[in-house]
């Protein structure tokens, strides 16, 4: 008899990096003989790759695992798996108190899943493994993963991060840094090119510290602007400590190095710098983006913000709060201090009230969300190149969105779905976030 061929879903949190990883796993799935199921009720199989950064991100998926508990009382075979940065920080009291998960794989694990599956099948339906350990040589080298979309990838060039940022939960959650070889890097976004992509992504905690034997992030780049059939390269996150005015210049030189930098700040304040131990200074930030703005054409410039840190007093968040009104950023994430067991922050004696972080925050918001507006009016009457990625979230019949250069998201109405394709869009409006265009004529 033909043996029912099994599927799975995956739901992801957290960062782009969790992204490529459960891309990753995808891919390990597909060579065990696995399908992506089209919803959760007709899978085999549900993995969770999940988050810790803030308390917020580790309960959505704590409520979300309660809520499967219905899925396994209609199908008592269904496997449930935890992966990610909580199967790390949380891996027994997951295994302890939530009946519904069979197994928990941290980020370093994945290779392993095919064999957890083989012994889950084997096993007593109510076996539970757990396997979450770091490998700080990991780097799944030769696995490929199964891409979402068919234009747009992440590829990630190094795993883990060392700056341990006193607020941080990542360097504990994905264990020391270290890069991929670039002839390796360079490899996956060639097949990937042979694969109809356009697009990639370079993914790290802090890719300014990237390097192999020969190469520093500045030679990658450039290296990989040289591959023909890619149109568009990004990369995340930067560090402030290690951005060079030689990766400045590569953006520069290289048309295709998109004009978008998200490098995270994190407080305006030199004081609250130095205890978040982010090494550089409110004055070092400002030379970087005085150098980003001078070197690279009308850069797009995005942010992260912390407001609430333990200490952060009136004048410190006034600093931060001028330090947004200067640079005027093209977005800012702005987060409320969440503290993480383990952190070095986490023995800091917090001084504001949950009600004053959150006035922090939308007082934070409500600045940078007027500067976004002023920014984006400055783009109404200029034509854009756009990569086109689908229907638009809230999309009305027959409108679709795409991204600038600059990653700012434009809106559009069309008749034809140019998902996948550049095309060109002059923009009439902006509201809000967002820009409007209208697809130029004569273009193909
Ligand atoms: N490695 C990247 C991003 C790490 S997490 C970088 O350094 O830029 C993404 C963002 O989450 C951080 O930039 C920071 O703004 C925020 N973040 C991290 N830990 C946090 C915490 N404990 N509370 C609130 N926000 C946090
Ligand atoms: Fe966290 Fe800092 Fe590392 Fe980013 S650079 S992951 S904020 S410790
Ligand atoms: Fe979250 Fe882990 Fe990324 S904690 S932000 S998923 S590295």
């Amino acid at each position: 008899m033909e043996k029912k061929t099994k599927k799975y879903y995956i739901e992801t949190y957290g960062c782009q990096m969790n992204k490529y990883d459960s891309e990753l796993v995808a891919g390990i799935l597909g060579k065990q003989g696995f399908e992506e199921a089209n919803s959760l009720d007709d899978s085999d199989l549900i993995l969770v790759n999940t988050c810790s950064v803030r308390q917020h991100a580790e309960n959505r998926v704590l409520g979300r695992l309660d809520a499967f508990q219905q899925l396994k009382q209609k199908n008592p075979d269904l496997k449930i798996g935890v992966l990610g940065c909580m199967a790390i920080r949380l891996q027994d009291q997951l295994l302890r108190q939530k009946s519904v998960v069979n197994f928990v794989l941290g980020p370093d694990n994945y290779r392993s899943l095919p064999d957890v599956l083989a012994k889950l099948s084997n096993g007593e339906r109510q076996s539970r493994f757990s396997l979450a350990e770091f490998n700080n040589h990991e780097i799944y080298s030769e696995l490929y993963p199964n891409r979402a979309t068919g234009f747009s990838a992440w590829v990630a060039i190094m795993r883990g991060c060392n700056n341990f940022c006193s607020y941080c939960i990542v360097p504990y959650l994905r264990g020391r840094e270290r890069s991929r070889p670039a002839k390796e890097i360079v490899a996956e976004i060639e097949k990937l090119v042979d694969e109809g992509f356009l697009e990639v992504t370079l993914l790290g905690q802090n890719v300014n510290s990237y390097h192999d034997e020969n190469h520093d992030f500045a030679d990658l780049i450039a290296m990989v602007a040289e591959l023909p059939g890619i149109e568009r390269i990004r990369f995340a996150t930067s560090h402030p400590k290690d951005l060079s005015l030689k990766l400045i210049d590569a953006m520069a030189d290289h048309p295709k190095v998109c004009n978008h930098l998200h490098l995270p700040v994190q407080s305006g304040s030199d004081n609250i710098l130095r205890l978040m131990n982010r090494n550089y200074t409110r004055s070092h930030y400002l030379k970087l983006i005085d150098a980003a703005r001078s070197r690279i054409n009308n850069p797009g410039l995005y942010t992260d913000i912390i407001v609430g840190f333990p200490g952060e007093t009136e004048q410190d968040f006034q600093d931060t709060v001028d330090l947004v009104q200067r640079v005027e950023f093209d977005g800012a994430f702005v987060f409320k201090y969440s503290p993480r067991e383990g952190t070095a922050a986490y023995q800091y004696k917090e001084n504001l009230t949950e009600q004053e972080k959150v006035a922090r925050l939308q007082y934070l918001n409500q600045i940078q969300d007027a500067i976004t507006l002023k920014r984006n009016r400055e783009l109404v009457g200029q034509t854009q190149k756009i990569l086109v990625e689908g229907r638009s979230r809230k999309a009305k019949p027959n409108q679709y969105m795409g991204r600038t250069d600059s990653n700012k998201i434009v809106v559009f109405n069309s008749d034809n779905n140019y998902k996948g394709l550049l095309k060109e869009v002059q923009i009439i409006a902006a509201e809000g976030r967002t820009l409007f265009g209208e697809i130029s004529q004569g273009v193909r």
